[in-house]
């Protein structure tokens, strides 16, 4: 892949990565998006699972880079090299890249001995047997996203190590893996730099980002090849472009693209979208938990549509304020980084 894609990157992101709001996000200025971490398991054992990921990918395909649907990465996890490169080739005629998870801190990866708990130096020889398995058996490249490891300088010895098994790039959320709520502490980006340092394939920076001027801030502090953004990105679809949205109008755009491509995504999954696009803005109105609660009764895009325009039409905030009067520091009690809350077993 040309690295110029890896300049800004939309996050994986369970239950948030679909279809729709992958093209969303590339239109808005990323250059490439992944999906949510997929199960090598369900993708060999539940045919549902793979014909619904398989159709998002190939509908992706054929929209190709003009219409935003690629470069596309998949993710996967597991600790199996011989499942993961099995699920891996049902996958990789329709995308660019697969990545392995290294960084997923969830309690379902734990008991399924994956994603950062692979991140010891127990599991170092199965790590590079995986992505060695991964390298030499797949048609696309492999890439690779990890969280720090503990200590952090060992980050970079299991960076040298990807290298060597053939990763063709790796992103760092620099994180630990205790560091799973956002509010206990800032990624530690003196380990992306030490990682650009040390490898000679491209390197990924992810997190800390909250909004446009830390991308470049970041790319200046750690030297990386590309930025990937996650949690902002959910309220700020469009921060890869500079342009911060009239949630209510980028609601229904995307609602247009779930209309465009129907049952690429469920409606709990729209739902759970439009409030990000609110949230992150006008969160601390008065308003807001109302218009939270209404969307959450919708069982149709029609209805979410119809709810939105309106909300708009009624809201005193468009006639007094207008959309650019926001907070965007709202935040959202009780909302966990990465995969909380999510249930990793549903066919998402
Ligand atoms: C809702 C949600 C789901 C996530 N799912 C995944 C996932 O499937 N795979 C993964 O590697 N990371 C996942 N993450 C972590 C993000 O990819 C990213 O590493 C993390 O949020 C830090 O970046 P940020 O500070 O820009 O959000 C998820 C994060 C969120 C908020």
């Amino acid at each position: 892949m040309d690295k110029s894609r890896l300049s800004y990157i939309a996050a994986p992101m369970v239950n948030q990565s679909d279809l729709p709001f992958r093209l969303l996000v590339r239109k808005y200025g990323a250059t490439l998006a992944y999906t949510q971490m997929l199960l090598p398991s369900k993708l060999l054992n539940d045919r549902d699972y793979l014909d619904f990921h398989q159709r998002d990918l190939s509908i992706a395909s054929t929209l190709g880079e003009l219409g935003n649907g690629t470069p596309v990465v998949v993710q996967l996890c597991g600790d199996d090299p011989e499942m993961i490169v099995s699920a891996g080739k049902k996958l990789q005629g329709y995308c660019d890249a697969i990545d392995l998870n290294l960084g997923c801190p969830q309690e379902a990866a734990r008991e399924g001995h994956y994603g950062a708990y692979l991140l010891g130096p127990k599991d170092r020889k199965l790590v590079q047997d995986i992505v060695s398995d991964m390298s030499n058996s797949l048609t696309v490249p492999i890439s690779v996203k990890l969280r720090l490891c503990n200590p952090a300088p060992s980050t970079i010895d299991l960076g040298l190590s990807l290298e060597a098994c053939g990763a063709s790039w790796v992103a760092l959320h620099a994180r630990t893996i205790s560091a799973r709520n956002r509010r206990k502490g800032a990624a530690d980006l003196s380990v992306v730099k030490n990682l650009k340092e040390a490898l000679t394939i491209p390197v990924v920076s992810n997190g800390n980002v909250r909004q446009w001027q830390d991308l470049q801030k970041n790319l200046e502090v750690t030297g990386a090849d590309g930025v990937m953004v996650g949690e902002t990105l959910l309220g700020n679809p469009c921060i890869f472009a500079g342009v911060n949205p009239d949630p209510f109008q980028i609601s229904l755009e995307y609602l247009d693209l779930c209309r465009q491509y129907p049952e690429t995504v469920t409606i709990p999954i729209v739902q759970s979208h439009i409030r990000h696009f609110v949230d992150f803005k006008l969160g601390r109105r008065p308003w807001y938990k109302k218009f939270r609660a209404t969307i959450g009764e919708c069982q149709t895009l029609d209805d979410i549509q119809a709810h939105i325009v309106g909300w708009m039409k009624t809201l005193k905030v468009y006639d007094n304020a207008g959309p650019a009067d926001c907070d965007s520091n709202a935040t959202r009690d009780g909302d966990d980084d990465d995969t909380a809350d999510i249930d990793l077993t549903s066919l998402w």
